[in-house]
């Protein structure tokens, strides 16, 4: 009886535990397939040739102490927009315009403030406080720096574009400041 009793003890924990590993594992998939894709540094994919360009286009900054990115250097952008849609996509929708993750091209950062700099150490370090989210890893242990800033200046082509467009109100247009009459 005591024997009976025991193994059937035994047979529904094994089954349980059988149904916590599996739901575990259903589970982690999600999480853990886009970060065990690579694990570790990537060698940096944008060529020196590509940062040595001369450029006279249009410098992106949130303000003047900002990282300044130069988003109409087409190397630049491609390799960014190659590495977004290998590592970022997946979560962040085509065009960064927002998935399981949020939008990365609507000129609103709720994680950080809306400077390149802040989004860049965001891409690096990731959000893994729970309490945010902490759903996106860190990408600076398997993204080279100057990789991660060409995803920045790619998502900021985009923004620039996307408001150009009409796609996206622009954040940034400010109110005129007032004039006060003499
Ligand atoms: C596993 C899914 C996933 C992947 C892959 C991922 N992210 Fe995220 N990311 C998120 C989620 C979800 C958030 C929102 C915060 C949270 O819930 O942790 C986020 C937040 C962000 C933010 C902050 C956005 C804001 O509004 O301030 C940036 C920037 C960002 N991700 C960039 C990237 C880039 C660039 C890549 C690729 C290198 C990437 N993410 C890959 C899921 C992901």
């Amino acid at each position: 009886m005591l024997s009976i009793s025991f193994i059937s003890l035994f047979r529904r924990f094994s089954a349980l535990a059988v149904a916590v590993v599996g739901i575990g594992f259903l589970a982690n998939v999600s999480v853990t397939e886009v970060y065990a894709q690579e694990s570790t540094l990537a060698d940096q994919t944008l060529t020196q040739e590509c940062i040595e360009q001369p450029y006279s286009g249009t410098m992106h900054q949130s303000s003047e102490a900002d990282l300044a990115l130069e988003i109409e250097k087409d190397c630049l952008v491609q390799n960014g927009r190659e590495w977004y849609d290998r590592r970022c996509s997946f979560c962040h929708g085509g065009a960064g315009k927002g998935g399981k993750g949020p939008c990365l091209t609507c000129g609103k950062f709720a994680y950080s403030a809306n400077s390149n700099m802040a989004i860049l150490t965001t891409i690096s370090v990731g959000i893994t406080n729970k309490s945010l989210g902490g759903a996106m890893g860190a990408f600076g242990t398997t993204i080279s720096g100057m990789d991660i800033l060409s995803i920045v200046a790619y998502m900021r082509s985009e923004e620039t574009r996307r408001i150009a467009a009409g796609e996206i109100k622009d954040p940034y247009i400010k109110e005129e400041a007032m004039v006060f009459p003499d």
